[in-house]
């Protein structure tokens, strides 16, 4: 690679500001700030891994489904979410990094996935809490990252949020059916709905004031909202669903303000949160033990493949 001497780069630098003051798309051969590169591979990264680790609690329920059709229902979902994390990881790669090394970033821990799966899936209701609260929760946040500015992460959303909305529903059905079934069933849904709602919250990030990279992300154009305007969004969006499936949410201070137009809510333990993200919440360990297990488990397959292009290279 040539370096482009200082007047060429702010020639393309100034060609960059004015794609994203049109809010129009950056291309993998377009140039972009060094920086810019970093955080689109940062975030498109940690959303890959999200997706990729995301199978890994419900996963868990799939051989306990109690019906061929939530069988069916929920190996779907899940295959959705390996699809997700494949479309991303190629997004990702447009930006000169390999699949491998981020694999390999995210098994060593120098790279995150979202909080939300660090938490444990305790009965059949988490499939569907999971549905409806996480799923609903990814929608808010990527539905506007449909808009985002790196063309090929912005072109992959649009197809993972309609599968998104399909994840969502099929949870929303499951606690409804539950909801309409024995007092037991009642009581597991709202068990799953108390130990999910908080961490749901948790999932926009830290609180705006305490969002250092938020600022830099909007005026890039990556991100379209802040965290706490999307939790928002969640907010107002569930409560009614919450009441139409006669489940309580768990928030005391939770209510309308008429003045706003939207509710008011407590805030989440950011305590926790912090502790879950810097690798100490119920499931860190074994998340990232599965995932190394599963990547080990596959070398034989890369291996092969990788045997198997230079051989037809050669012929
Ligand atoms: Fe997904
Ligand atoms: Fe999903």
């Amino acid at each position: 690679m040539t370096l482009a001497p200082e007047a060429d780069e702010s020639e393309l630098r100034a060609v960059f500001e004015a794609t994203i003051e049109r809010h129009d798309r950056i291309e993998p051969r377009d140039w972009m700030p060094e920086a810019y590169r970093k955080t689109v591979i940062r975030q498109v990264a940690q959303h890959a891994h999200s997706e990729i680790i995301g199978m890994q609690p419900e996963g868990n329920w799939i051989t306990r489904a109690p019906s061929l059709r939530r069988k069916a229902i929920l190996l779907a979902k899940v295959q959705d979410e390996a699809g997700h994390g494949l479309y991303l990881y190629s997004a990702c790669e447009t930006l000169g990094v390999s699949r491998l090394e981020l694999t390999e970033m995210l098994i060593n821990g120098k790279q995150k996935y979202s909080s939300i799966f660090n938490y444990p899936t305790l009965s059949y209701a988490d499939v569907g809490t999971i549905g409806w609260l996480v799923d609903g929760a990814a929608i808010c946040n990527q539905v506007p990252l449909c808009r985002t500015s790196y063309g090929p992460y912005g072109r992959s959303m649009i197809r993972i949020c309609k599968e998104e909305s399909f994840h969502q529903r099929q949870g929303y059905e499951l606690l409804a059916t539950m909801m309409r079934g024995t007092d037991e069933q009642r009581e597991m849904v709202q068990e799953s709905v108390n130990r999910f709602w908080w961490p749901a919250l948790m999932m926009f990030g830290p609180p705006d004031d305490d969002s250092p990279n938020t600022a830099q992300s909007m005026a890039w154009g990556i991100k379209r909202n802040t965290n706490d305007d999307l939790r928002q969004r969640m907010v107002d969006m569930t409560v009614p669903q919450a009441k139409a499936l006669g489940v309580t949410l768990p928030d005391p201070e939770l209510r309308w303000n008429e003045e706003r137009q939207s509710h008011d809510f407590g805030s989440p333990d950011w305590d926790e949160f912090k502790d879950v993200i810097t690798g100490n919440g119920p499931c860190n360990t074994q998340r990232i033990a599965h995932r190394r297990r599963a990547h080990e488990d596959g070398a034989w397959v890369r291996e092969a493949a990788m045997a198997f292009a230079a051989r037809g290279a050669e012929a």
